[in-house]
């Protein structure tokens, strides 16, 4: 078995990837598998991404969104079965960042490097004692990058626009299949682009491909991995 690292009563779990790869799907079986918090990182860039939209913020500005980290509280709390709840300034945000214009933003502000430092402190002070599966884009790089376990789950392009679709084609305003492959496209250029933490697999990740497997299969073959790394 793999002691923790020291500080640590417990191991984390870094779960890293593109979107639309199954990473909540399988952070939230892990979480409940082994009895640890399931934290979706993606969420506090979301929330910080709506703050800076409603408070006409320009997304390009590393000045600007820094000073707004300053009067800024974002809260994440893991539920049972379910994605996290997310309080932005103690209210109440966790439907709205899931909006395709949050989305978007999101993924612009996190290119700042000071709005990243600021990220990755409050992501560690949350993981300090472990029993975490922590999700996100730089867990493994940056964020913990002595966690006990690492996973880089990825999926061809085309599988995670399918995935996205379906999951976008109950609401109303459901855009075309083109169109949400275009925005996974977009954004992930954008994630693996960026000059600072950019999406990548840590040296030392375990890298699944669920583009030919089922989420239920991805999660069985992570679950038998981390009893492997951590359990036995
Ligand atoms: O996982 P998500 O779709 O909720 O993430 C939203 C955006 O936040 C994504 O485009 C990239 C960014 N992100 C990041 O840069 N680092 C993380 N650890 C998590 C998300």
């Amino acid at each position: 078995m793999t002691a923790p690292a020291p500080g640590r009563l417990r191991p984390v779990i870094a779960i890293d990837g593109p979107a639309g790869a199954g990473k909540s799907t399988l952070a939230a079986y892990l979480a409940r598998c082994f009895g640890f918090l399931n934290l979706e990182t993606g969420a506090m860039y979301r929330a910080l991404a709506l703050k800076a939209l409603e408070d006409a913020t320009p997304l390009d500005d590393e000045a600007a969104l820094a000073r707004l980290t300053e009067y800024t509280q974002i809260v994440l709390e893991p539920r049972p079965n379910d994605s996290n709840r997310v309080l932005l300034d103690g209210r109440d945000v966790t439907a709205r960042v899931r909006e395709k214009d949050v989305a978007q933003a999101a993924s612009q502000v996190s290119v700042h490097p000071r709005v990243r430092a600021w990220m990755v402190a409050r992501q560690r002070a949350m993981g300090a004692q472990g029993g975490v599966v922590m999700e996100g884009r730089d867990i493994g790089t940056q964020v913990f990058p002595d966690a006990e376990v690492k996973i880089f789950l990825d999926a061809s392009d085309a599988v995670r626009g399918q995935r996205r679709f379906l999951q976008e084609a109950q609401s109303s305003d459901a855009p075309s299949e083109e169109a949400v492959l275009a925005a996974v496209r977009d954004r992930d250029a954008r994630d693996r682009g960026r000059a600072s933490s950019p999406l990548e697999p840590a040296p030392d990740a375990v890298l699944l491909d669920s583009s030919a497997w089922t989420l239920e299969q991805v999660c069985a073959r992570a679950e038998e991995l981390v009893r492997a790394k951590i359990f036995t």
